[in-house]
């Protein structure tokens, strides 16, 4: 379902009206493509208190060029980790003022942040402090730009995530706050522009939406990619299979043995599970019946469960590999007639944020989870014209997100050089404003 608002805003009738009107604006989003992979412009690279990390090497391994003096910077990075009391909140303001108004259109404003487990109140308060401070700014940016806040002590270890978020994949992700470890360095993959060469991934639900735009995404960056559907789906996967050159496995993911039959069917291990089936059955809770709840929580919760399970006590799932998980911010926020869908994507945070650190020690293997906001699929195109309205407009950019959007996060997690980057649910919702 296209968004005609969004085309109509882009004439110069559409930048009249909206602007006399006061209506939203969004800005057409600059997404990552083979010719145009990099933001167009300068990094400009600020501080703010007195910082330990050593920023320079990472990013001058961006692509982008690092000017002190940049005009219109594509990328602002604001060192913060140092900030330790109110009063060095001062240098934030003082750093970001002058520059904030000319950053480029679709352009990215990181705050690097140290982490939370500090004793000293005052540092953890003037550190809490940077995410409201984010999370604000990036409702009032607009023209396309991000702000997310990045807690790190090693940057060599926060890479990825720095190259993710400084580039045009993460165009949908906004006023997030990502914590990135340490000492979980990956090496370097040997073909840049394929890190997954050399490595398995499957996703579950592939056939279209979401999970087709995540398994096209994980074969560009070089991975076998095997796409699992439920036998009814298996024309739209065969599809997808070939145009990614990939394989197909037709599995309803509920069965007691599917964990044992994706083992079966991969000998060789698994590098990377992306957990992206899933269903909606919406009802309020007086009118839902026993089957919409169930069916609902089986697929989205306890499928994801029993499988990764499975998986993980078979060692099907290769040491470095990535478990990625598909949450919601309905899971977050709540929303009417969704009290099923809410509760499984709540279950899958959950999950996540347990799992992580287990999985981590125990298998080498990372957990993490993004959380689409409103994402323009056959799922959403269903929706009642007035709410999917407001769920397009209700986000900071003003716009539905693109299957591309939560893929290329997928693919951030299952990059090889992601390792520190673990137990994170990260929203893909262009900042929505229902929810944290
Ligand atoms: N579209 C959005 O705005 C949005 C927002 C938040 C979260 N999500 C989540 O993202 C994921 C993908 O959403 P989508 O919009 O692409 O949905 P979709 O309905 O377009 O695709 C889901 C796919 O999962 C498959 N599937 C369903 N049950 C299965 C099972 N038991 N075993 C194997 N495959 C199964 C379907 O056949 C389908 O191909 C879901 O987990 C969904 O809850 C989507």
């Amino acid at each position: 379902m296209a968004d005609r608002y969004l085309s109509f805003t882009g004439t110069a009738p559409g930048r009249f009206l909206t602007r006399r009107l006061g209506l939203p604006r969004p800005a057409p989003l600059r997404r990552w493509s083979a010719e145009r992979p990099a933001l167009d412009g300068e990094l400009l690279h600020l501080t703010a208190g007195t910082s330990r990390l050593d920023l320079a090497p990472v990013l001058a391994r961006t692509g982008l060029p690092t000017d002190e003096a940049a005009g219109q910077p594509a990328a602002v990075v604001l060192d913060a980790t140092g900030v330790r009391t109110v009063e060095d909140l001062d240098e934030v303001h003082a750093a970001l003022h002058p520059v904030v108004r000319s950053v480029a259109e679709s352009g990215r404003i990181v705050v690097l942040g140290a982490p939370l487990d500090t004793a000293d109140h005052h540092q953890a308060a003037a550190q809490q402090a940077l995410e409201g401070f984010t999370r604000s700014l990036g409702k009032e940016t607009g023209g396309g730009r991000t702000v997310n806040l990045v807690r790190l002590t090693d940057a060599s270890a926060a890479e990825s995530t720095l190259r993710f978020l400084l580039s045009p994949k993460s165009a949908y992700v906004s006023g997030q706050v990502i914590a990135v470890g340490d000492g979980q360095e990956s090496p370097a993959p040997e073909d840049a522009d394929r890190p997954l060469t050399g490595r398995t991934a499957l996703v579950t639900g592939a056939a279209r939406g979401i999970g087709e735009a995540v398994a096209a995404a994980l074969a560009r960056d070089g991975a076998e990619v095997v796409v699992l559907d439920v036998p009814q789906a298996e024309e739209d996967a065969r599809r997808v299979a070939e145009r990614i050159g990939g394989s197909v496995l037709l599995l309803d993911m509920t069965a007691a043995d599917a964990g044992a039959r994706i083992a079966e069917a991969l000998p060789g291990g698994l590098d990377v599970l992306v957990h992206n089936a899933g269903i909606t059955r919406d009802r309020r809770l007086v009118n839902m019946a026993k089957d919409r709840w169930s069916s609902v929580l089986d697929v989205n919760l306890g499928s994801v469960l029993r499988t990764t399970d499975a998986l993980l006590e078979a060692g099907a799932l290769r040491r470095d590999g990535r478990i990625v998980a598909t949450a919601s911010i309905a899971g977050i926020a709540g929303n009417a007639g969704q009290t099923n869908y809410g509760a499984s994507k709540a279950g899958v945070t959950g999950f996540v944020r347990a799992l992580a650190p287990r999985a981590l020690a125990g298998h080498g293997v990372t957990v993490n989870a993004v959380a689409p906001g409103f994402i323009e699929t056959k799922m959403t195109a269903a929706v009642p014209l007035f709410i999917r309205e407001a769920g397009r407009r209700m986000n900071s950019l003003a716009q539905g997100g693109l299957p591309v959007d939560v893929a290329e996060t997928a693919a951030w997690f299952a990059h090889p050089g992601s390792g520190a980057v673990n137990g994170q649910v990260v929203r893909v919702c262009g900042q929505s404003l229902l929810g944290a």
